[in-house]
């Protein structure tokens, strides 16, 4: 064991995702056994280290959390620059950077997707030494190939679509099936490949709600009179689809994609559509926060202890100012820099894509 004083933080910040028990229990367990360090979780992601809310991980409760869901650290949204304080957003970046020293951290750890890269990036120009590890269901996050809590998604939705198959085909339907995967496809892709899904929408691929009609209609003339479409939550018709075509995408609540719809908006619509112009009874099943719950995978339980535990190596060696991700099968840390603001979406020319192609499934365009 390498004797060290040294001292560091961890926060799961963003929407949970399966995998970031096993992540904490990675990054803790080889700090404090193989380094000696003191290992402090805050609560609530980046609200707790505002409050200074914490606990002291240690080997006993870093015991017995390898298969279960969730973040035992708790987790928020809430953003170090626009944190809600007293009914108004403030910037509270110097309280952080404050309860910072008053640990004496030599790095604070932050685990989250997209969103919790861009504040740990806002943090660390603030002057905290921060290092990064991408989780996320919707694997979004740049700089890495693959995010904690993406392959438990996928199985979940890929076992929920193999299930929607048998319901849709003896009543001769279309079930229009929703992933989340906020402003990407890489869940409805995957899910959909792995699931054999006649139709993919997702938002990196425009569709023509005809197109889609037509495929189903050629199946359904071809004998095989139902159909299942994966639909990411923010997928989106053609620019020029008329107001009644993109249906209450505006209207509707909560999270928006990146052309201001709410997310999930359109799911709704396509079945309502695809009803009218097939003739074919239409159901809409969301599959929602079940994707984000329960216990991570075989891979995300790997995956998270071999990003955790080169985490707390790499914070030993003294390495900050990084995301540790995997690029081309290995991990390593990339600069936070490039990662912070990026969004990895599905490249058009993707391999997954070209073989949706290749095996018939329709994407709408
Ligand atoms: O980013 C992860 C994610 O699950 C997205 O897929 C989804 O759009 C969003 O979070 C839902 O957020 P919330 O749990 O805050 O409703």
């Amino acid at each position: 064991m390498q004797l060290s004083l040294r001292n560091i933080g961890v926060l799961t910040a963003g929407g949970d995702s399966p995998g970031l028990n096993v992540a904490i229990r990675g990054v803790g367990k080889t700090a404090i056994q193989q380094f000696g360090m003191r290992v402090v979780g805050f609560r609530d992601g980046f609200r707790g280290l505002m409050e200074n809310r914490f606990i002291e991980l240690n080997n006993d409760n870093l015991s017995g959390i390898l298969t279960l869901g969730g973040t035992m650290l708790g987790a928020s949204r809430d953003k170090p620059h626009r944190m809600p304080v007293a009914g108004r957003k403030a910037d509270m970046t110097d309280i952080m950077a404050e309860n910072f020293e008053k640990h004496r951290l030599d790095a604070l750890v932050c685990l989250g997707g997209g969103g919790t890269q861009a504040s740990a990036y806002r943090l660390l120009r603030k002057g905290l030494r921060i290092v990064t590890l991408p989780k996320t269901i919707d694997n979004d996050v740049a700089g890495t190939d693959v995010s904690i809590g993406f392959n438990t998604a996928l199985t979940i939705a890929t076992e929920a679509i193999d299930r929607l198959h048998s319901t849709a085909h003896s009543h001769h339907r279309i079930i229009v099936v929703e992933t989340m995967g906020h402003n990407t496809g890489w869940l409805a892709l995957g899910a959909g490949l792995a699931a054999g899904a006649d139709v993919v929408l997702i938002p990196e691929i425009p569709y023509d709600i005809e197109t889609v009609a037509e495929a189903i209609r050629r199946r359904s003339m071809g004998g095989r009179g139902f159909s299942i479409v994966a639909i990411s939550e923010g997928a989106r018709p053609v620019e020029g689809a008329s107001g009644n075509e993109r249906g209450n995408a505006k209207a509707a609540g909560g999270r928006r994609n990146g052309h201001g719809d709410s997310l999930g908006a359109q799911s709704q619509q396509v079945a309502r559509q695809l009803e009218e112009l097939t003739g074919l009874e239409s159901r809409l099943t969301i599959l929602g926060h079940v994707q984000r719950g329960g216990t991570p995978s075989p891979f995300d339980r790997v995956l998270a202890t071999h990003l955790g535990t080169a985490c707390a190596r790499y914070v030993a060696d003294g390495v900050t100012g990084s995301m540790i991700g995997v690029l081309g099968g290995k991990v390593g840390p990339v600069d936070l820099g490039d990662v912070a603001g990026e969004r990895k979406t599905v490249p058009l020319d993707h391999h997954w894509i070209a073989a949706a192609r290749d095996t018939g499934v329709e994407l709408g365009d």
